[in-house]
């Protein structure tokens, strides 16, 4: 057995050789060229050779793969392969919508196939690690990263999260052993998606409540479909960073949850515990780490500085040491990287992976899936297919690499398929493309910061000619693919640059707009949702973005894409989310000031949780439950008709929501505990059922232990977190 093949190789590492497989190094030489020369990676290869590297991240490509596998194998003393990482997040070199935007399709199944096409080339390219999912779970746009996860709730996130890592794994840790699959990540452990005001990096000061009931769950769901690996995340918990937090990687993590994979520290995460002002130096940060439950240390240098010597001076068991390389090579084994370590290493596969047709289909069927159609007054879509002069205007439009998203660092640039280039498919029509105005000067790049264009309105004239004398304005507009990921924090979520003015310039001339929005995080556009006939949310869609969207304003498919996060009406909104708490004073009863909410906007958002229009309609009658009271552990039965009563086919996401009257601890308004994914012809209805047992109907308490307490209960489905039918039921003890 793999335990026991362990068992045989530990004895023989010397404590170097062991600290060296909890080593992580980014690539840092041309792997092509000669061994480097001098400085910092000289000193790496000197490492890698000796076999004080466990692990490299972003060297990617079978030839480059090959050629650092073949020293960690061939040069070393116990040829033990390296485990080759890199951040395939939302596809490698075919681009996959954003994490975000694929959690607004709510169907699984296409985000779990989405996932194993990702890995399927990835895998190809050499690669058997990727450091994903990220299971974040956020209520602020402002975050950057609310890209890459997926979304507000906790019970989506956690269906989620077993999609993804069923993708990128397999059903079962047999199928890693497979040469198409790769071992996932979850990340960041923990609470990184609550940075104080969504700067990145930030503290976070969190509640149990939150950490139990919010954060944590799509953790522990992606434990039990079997993770491999988890990374913990660069920001302090409540005053002690991930990286050296023992509460949660050593009690909850490996303790209560009995994770047997690896955790690896986000980067330089180790060293970062000086700056965060809770490691005195480098020995004490690694020492801190390695004691907390990291395993493996991502470029801070300070487990192969200092590890052994922090042994032999017993100041770390060296038990610890063992326990973290048991569980690296466990993940090598099942890799199947002992066996063979090259076995991701084939041109031939490499070359018919790369960007291939089924590679392509998938993710454009993805990208479909995601879009969300947010208002379509006057059934201005879908737009008709011939006899329509349609001018297409915004820089986005005509953009093949902004779609590609944040994280593609594997892609080639420019090789997303535009909106232009994908309405231009549609031949019967008069098409007319007209930019308005540069989103951003210069080059937009993955380092740097984006800058905007807030001066050459240049375009503006030429763009109007052309709504003036269009029936149809589609306006792509959004931010760049560049503006939203790890780094790129804001504090303003309206349309950047000229945009604004554009679009209302444009109206001005020809108010029959079709907005497609272009973005990595929820946006504050209310004078849009007030003016704009029809807003279609399209993301950051991957390679595929033209021809998805294309084919949705053309209703060749029909949107059933829902939102996963809430979109506030502006910044001061922030952090606005469906399942928050009533307050004591929820509503304006005596009609004065004295009650919860803004005095300058509505306490709503823009456009809820779960929201999303179809181009037919659904209706919800006969909702029913088996009975009405239920004694506790009895599972609840729910039953409801949904027919589409409109002109197309259509899908429809059915959710269930929960209110838990009164409890020990105060509960949210309203937690989706259900949803299905369910296809109505025109005319068609169904019944859906739901059961809620108490892994729905619980929750946590401020120590962690999961209550299901007896009382009074709303429930609510429907289409959106803001409406459905409603009915109460009780349990008793
Ligand atoms: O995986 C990422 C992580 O999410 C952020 N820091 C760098 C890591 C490796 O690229």
């Amino acid at each position: 057995t793999i335990e026991q093949r362990i068992d045989l190789l530990l004895p023989l590492m010397t404590l170097e050789e062991k600290v060296g497989q909890m080593n992580q190094y980014n690539g840092f030489w041309d792997v092509t060229g000669p061994a480097p020369k001098g400085g910092n990676a000289e000193l790496k290869y000197e490492h890698l050779r000796k076999g004080w590297v466990g692990s490299m991240l972003t060297v990617r490509g079978v030839k480059e793969v090959r050629a650092v596998q073949k020293i960690a194998v061939e040069e070393t003393r116990l040829g033990i392969p390296l485990i080759i990482g890199f951040d395939v997040i939302h596809g490698y070199k075919t681009l996959s919508p954003i994490p975000l935007a694929e959690a607004a399709s709510w169907d699984l199944d296409a985000i779990k196939k989405s996932a194993a096409i990702a890995a399927d080339e990835a895998s190809a390219s050499g690669i058997n690690w990727t450091f994903g999912p990220n299971v974040d779970i956020t209520n602020d746009a402002r975050w950057g990263r609310v890209m890459e996860g997926a979304g507000e709730d906790p019970y989506l996130g956690s269906k989620i999260a077993v999609a993804r890592v069923k993708g990128f794994q397999g059903e079962t840790t047999a199928d890693l052993a497979k040469v198409n699959t790769i071992a996932a990540c979850a990340k960041h452990f923990a609470a990184y998606g609550y940075v104080e005001s969504g700067r990145d990096y930030n503290l976070v000061d969190i509640s149990n409540s939150k950490l139990f009931n919010t954060v944590l769950p799509p953790f522990k769901a992606a434990t039990q479909a079997g993770v491999r690996t988890f990374m913990n995340s660069f920001n302090l918990v409540n005053g002690i960073p991930a990286t050296g937090n023992v509460f949660l990687q050593r009690d909850i993590l490996k303790g209560k949850w009995k994770f047997d994979g690896f955790v690896v520290s986000d980067w330089a995460s180790v060293r970062e515990m000086i700056p965060h002002g809770y490691a005195k130096d480098g020995e004490d940060a690694a020492l801190k780490a390695v004691t907390a439950g990291s395993d493996m240390d991502m470029e801070s240098h300070l487990y192969v500085a200092e590890l052994a010597k922090l042994v032999k001076e017993g100041k770390v068991k060296e038990a610890l040491v063992d326990d973290a390389v048991r569980r690296i090579l466990r993940v090598k084994f099942e890799l199947g990287l002992f066996d063979d370590p090259y076995k991701y290493c084939d041109e031939k596969r490499e070359k018919a992976t790369i960007r291939n047709k089924t590679n392509n289909d998938g993710v454009l069927d993805m990208a479909k899936k995601s879009i969300v159609l947010l208002k379509n007054d006057k059934n201005l879509l879908p737009l008709k297919k011939s006899g329509q002069k349609i001018a297409l205007i915004g820089a986005l439009a005509n953009d093949k690499n902004s779609p590609l998203g944040s994280w593609r660092i594997a892609a080639e640039d420019n090789t997303a398929v535009s909106v232009l280039e994908g309405m231009q498919q549609y031949k019967d029509n008069q098409l007319i493309f007209e930019k308005g105005a540069d989103l951003i000067v210069g080059k937009a790049t993955f380092l740097d910061e984006v800058v905007f264009n807030t001066t050459d309105k240049t375009g503006f004239e030429a763009a109007k000619t052309a709504a003036k004398n269009a029936d149809v304005v589609v306006m792509v507009l959004g931010e760049h693919g560049f503006q939203s990921g790890e780094g790129r924090s804001r504090t303003n979520l309206d349309l950047p640059g000229l945009q604004q003015e554009l679009l209302e310039d444009i109206y001005k001339v020809n108010p029959n707009i079709v907005l497609v929005l272009n973005n990595g995080r929820p946006l504050t556009i209310p004078w849009a949702a007030e003016h704009i006939p029809a807003i279609v949310e399209a993301w950051h869609l991957g390679t595929q973005t033209g021809n998805a969207v294309a084919q949705v304003l053309y209703g060749d498919y029909n949107p059933s894409g829902k939102l996963p996060i809430s979109f506030p009406r502006n910044v001061g909104q922030v952090p606005i989310y469906y399942n928050n708490y009533s307050t004591g004073r929820p509503v304006n009863v005596d009609k004065n000031v004295f009650w919860s909410h803004f005095s300058d906007v509505e306490k709503t958002p823009q456009f809820p949780f779960g929201f999303g229009l179809s181009y037919t309609t659904f209706d919800y009658k006969k909702l029913k439950l088996n009975k009405t009271t239920f004694a506790k552990g009895e599972p609840v039965q729910v039953s409801v008709e949904v027919t589409n009563s409109g002109d197309y086919d259509g899908k429809e996401v059915v959710q269930l929501y929960i209110h838990d009257d009164f409890a020990s601890i105060a509960r949210p308004v309203e937690e989706l505990k259900g949803f299905e994914l369910v296809s109505l012809k025109k005319g068609e209805t169904k019944t859906v059922n739901f059961t809620l047992t108490d892994a729905e109907l619980g929750f946590f308490d401020n120590n962690g232990n999961y209550l299901v307490e007896p009382g009074t209960f709303k429930l609510k489905v429907g289409g959106s977190s803001d409406s459905g039918l409603e009915r109460g039921f009780e349990i008793k003890e």
